[in-house]
């Protein structure tokens, strides 16, 4: 069924909510293989155990030589080894202590600077907000933050993703030139700290299972793009959905956690910032393409009026909030926690500065690697002191 049939069934005057709907029509265009749009099918090949990770440029990572691929490429045992030994990192208790405490004093620290200039990017907030805290878990803590923020954001954005073989080799090329720029200021140093001292975190984890400095930097790139890129693009969609919608701000604001939480995980399955998944079952079959958006719009798991911003909706029975905007299956997202809550910290603290305010809608691009929008510009302007 096309958007606008689904729209036109809902009573609610065929209301359509979504800010990313276009540009994901434009941006999705032409995926010449099979696609899975519906959620039941959709869930159930992400939690086939024979299906392989094929999106992210798997096939190019795994031409590239390395003993041990990231995390998000692995398969199997060796894959249930890693997340066995990393979850750790993302259990509910550690979320909760040990990074809340962060969330909070970022938080703080950027809505201070906000405060003080009385304007700001809210993509830029997003995206310090975002490399600090995952940086605090991988362990990529020994160099300037604002300048590492930099480093990922160009090497996410400069992946290749042009259709002709000429736009990815040279994009690939680029990226290789960035990779080698942030394992140099960022990779190395937070290693050479951590072969002194270890600590509680990925890239120590990493040290002590033998991995070389160059697959510590592909496991590094992958939570930068898994981790930091998502989530800004998340924190500044939610914000740009709370900072226009007065009835839904002032809910947020006075909810509980549990409301908060409600209201981001519909935005996130509204908006979902990874929009297709990829997996291979066996190699003749091809790979085949699953439609987050799509199955995040099937009625049949969350609801009529799937269109619709509505954190009161009843999902069907194991569907969660968020549908398949985290994944599912033994990639689903171990940081979904982690997301939720440093955004639900950070826009409660701005959503608080008096005479907080959208002067400028953001930009929507199309980022073909994570087949997601990319929200730029988004300015923010506000009246004087936090109270
Ligand atoms: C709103 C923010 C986020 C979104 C939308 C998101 C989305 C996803 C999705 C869809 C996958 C599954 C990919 C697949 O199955 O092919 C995934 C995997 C992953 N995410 Fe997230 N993510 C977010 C935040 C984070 C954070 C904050 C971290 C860590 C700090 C993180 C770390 C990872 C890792 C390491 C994987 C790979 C897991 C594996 O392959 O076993 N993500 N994420």
């Amino acid at each position: 069924m096309t958007d606008q049939a689904i729209s036109a069934r809902c009573p609610a005057l065929g209301r359509d909510d979504r800010k990313s709907a276009a540009v994901a029509r434009a941006g999705a265009g032409g995926v010449p293989m099979r696609v899975v749009g519906n959620f039941a099918d959709a869930r159930g090949l992400l939690r086939d155990p024979d299906a392989r990770q094929a999106g992210f440029l798997a096939d190019l990572v795994n031409k590239v030589s390395l003993t041990r691929a990231p995390i998000l490429y692995q398969h199997g045992a060796e894959h249930r080894r890693q997340r066995g030994a990393t979850a750790r990192f993302f259990a509910p208790r550690v979320v909760t202590t040990a990074y809340r405490a962060l969330m909070e004093q970022t938080s703080d620290a950027l809505v201070t600077r906000l405060v003080a200039d009385r304007h700001a990017n809210l993509d830029d907030l997003g995206l310090e907000m975002a490399v600090t805290i995952a940086a605090e878990i991988v362990g990529l803590t020994d160099s300037d933050r604002a300048g590492m923020a930099k480093r990922l954001g160009a090497l996410v954005t400069g992946m290749p993703q042009g259709d002709s073989r000429l736009a990815t080799i040279l994009g690939f090329a680029r990226g290789q030139a960035r990779s080698i720029h942030f394992l140099l200021r960022d990779v190395k140093p937070a290693i050479a700290a951590r072969r002194r001292q270890r600590r509680e975190d990925v890239i120590s984890h990493l040290l002590d299972e033998g991995y070389s400095d160059r697959e510590i930097l592909t496991e590094c790139l992958t939570y930068g793009a898994a981790g930091m890129i998502t989530t800004r693009e998340f924190i500044t969609m939610a914000g740009w959905h709370l900072l226009e919608d007065e009835a839904l701000r002032a809910r947020f604001l006075e909810g509980d956690e549990a409301t908060r939480m409600a209201i981001l995980e519909e935005i996130l399955r509204l908006e979902p910032v990874v929009g297709m998944l990829f997996r291979r079952v066996d190699t003749e079959a091809g790979v085949i393409a699953l439609d987050v958006r799509g199955a995040n719009a099937d009625a049949a798991a969350v609801g009529g009026c799937p269109h619709r911003l509505d954190p009161d909706r009843e999902t069907a029975e194991r569907v969660g909030r968020a549908g398949l905007a985290f994944g599912d299956g033994e990639h689903r997202c171990p940081g979904a926690q982690v997301a939720l809550q440093e955004a639900a910290i950070f826009l409660d603290r701005l959503l608080r500065v008096p005479g907080i305010r959208l002067t400028r809608a953001p930009d929507i691009g199309w980022n073909g690697l994570i087949a997601g929008y990319e929200l730029r510009g988004a300015t923010l302007a506000c009246d004087g002191a936090a109270s």
